[in-house]
């Protein structure tokens, strides 16, 4: 996690690979934009991805079927499974059976953790449908989630996935800690940049670097490169939940709700540094807004304006595209491929995407 105090803007990690600036350059010049284009290099292996998907998301209890027909129908970005694929084939130049379930399980714990999420944030709108929790309510919401994360372990389980499914149950502790400490301090709305970093490393970059390490793992024992690869996840990850926290503050429809991050009192990083920008009193009035709890558009409205008034929503994307660069460069250390080249591709789309 990089130090929250200290400017990140210099844009270049470490790295060591001797030829690292101009491959950088390279990287970023001609990496891939679209998704389309990002997965060009393990279509086949997203096919094998999705067999184990599917499979795994099968019931024989009826309304659980339904429920998840339902969930694989509205499909999401699927970032996370081709990460997974990517990682393995720029580390080794090819995916195994392993990565494809590794990237099966994450996909599994990703949508558990969704739908658990659309609970905790009381939120009716995912991948621009109803959520489960709108469609179902609360309780069979949460029993999904269960069952698709037990049927993650057991698909790691049942073909010894140890160490695979090591990293990816780490991450998911991880999430739980970040989702709760994002509650905790949203009831005392006192947060500084430093938390917030801690949060969406916990909540997000977890999973993220999780998917960037068991495609490494899947595929190597080298533990530098394995260490590299998780580095590059965090990274990237915490890029991708500041574009994600963006959207609230947006008026594009990204097939969530939108202000709903404000509605619940969630404080984010345009909102925290504009804080920390204003005076006593403004702080006092807005810091009074956000602590209602049926705000108004008007209201909403207020603290947007007043976010944009302190370069909350400028400072928040320098930093985000800040992350970007730096994760971009760690790639360096990775032989030049396919799959690099697309890894780069996925760390631009992960802060230009409009969902
Ligand atoms: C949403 O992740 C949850 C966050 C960590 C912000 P995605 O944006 O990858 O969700 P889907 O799977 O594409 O819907
Ligand atoms: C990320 O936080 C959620 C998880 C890590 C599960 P958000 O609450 O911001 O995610 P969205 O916006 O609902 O997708
Ligand atoms: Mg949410
Ligand atoms: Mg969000």
């Amino acid at each position: 996690m990089p130090d929250a105090s200290s400017p990140i803007s210099n844009g270049r990690a470490a790295s060591d690979h001797s030829d690292a600036d101009g491959d950088t350059l390279t990287l970023d010049r001609s990496a891939p934009t679209t998704l389309d284009e990002i997965r060009l290099p393990v279509e086949d292996d997203l096919e094998a991805f999705r067999s184990y998907f599917r499979e795994a998301m099968r019931s024989d209890h009826m309304l659980l079927d339904k429920i998840t027909q339902y969930v694989l129908w509205q499909k999401g970005k699927r970032i996370r499974p081709i990460l997974v694929l990517l990682s393995a084939q720029a580390c080794s130049g090819t995916a195994t059976d392993t990565t494809h379930r590794a990237a099966a399980l994450v996909e599994l714990l990703h949508t558990a953790t969704l739908v658990h999420d659309d609970v905790v944030d009381d939120a009716e709108e995912r991948r621009g449908v109803f959520s489960i929790n709108a469609l179902w309510k609360n309780k069979i919401a949460v029993l999904l989630g269960d069952f698709l994360l037990s049927r993650g372990l057991l698909l790691s389980l049942d073909h010894d996935d140890y160490s695979i499914l090591h990293t990816l149950s780490d991450a998911v502790r991880r999430m739980s800690e970040g989702e709760l400490l994002q509650i905790e301090k949203s009831r005392l709305l006192d947060i500084d940049e430093e938390t917030y970093f801690r949060i969406i490393s916990d909540k997000t970059a977890s999973l993220i670097s999780a998917c960037t390490k068991s495609g490494a793992v899947s595929v190597t024992d080298d533990e530098a490169l394995i260490e590299r690869m998780d580095e590059f996840g965090e990274t990237l990850g915490l890029a991708f939940q500041i574009r994600d926290d963006l959207f609230d503050f947006s008026v594009e429809d990204a097939g969530k709700p939108i202000g709903i991050d404000l509605q619940e009192k969630k404080m984010t990083l345009p909102l925290i540094v504009s804080l920390r920008e204003a005076g006593r009193r403004e702080k006092k009035r807005i810091l009074k807004l956000v602590d209602q709890d049926d705000k108004t558009r008007d209201d909403l409205r207020t603290i947007g304006t007043f976010v944009d008034k302190h370069g909350g929503i400028a400072y928040a994307r320098r930093k985000m595209e800040s992350l970007a660069s730096d994760a971009r460069s760690l790639l360096s250390a990775l032989p030049p491929s396919e799959a690099r080249r697309s890894l780069a591709g996925l760390t631009q789309f992960a802060i230009q995407r409009s969902r």
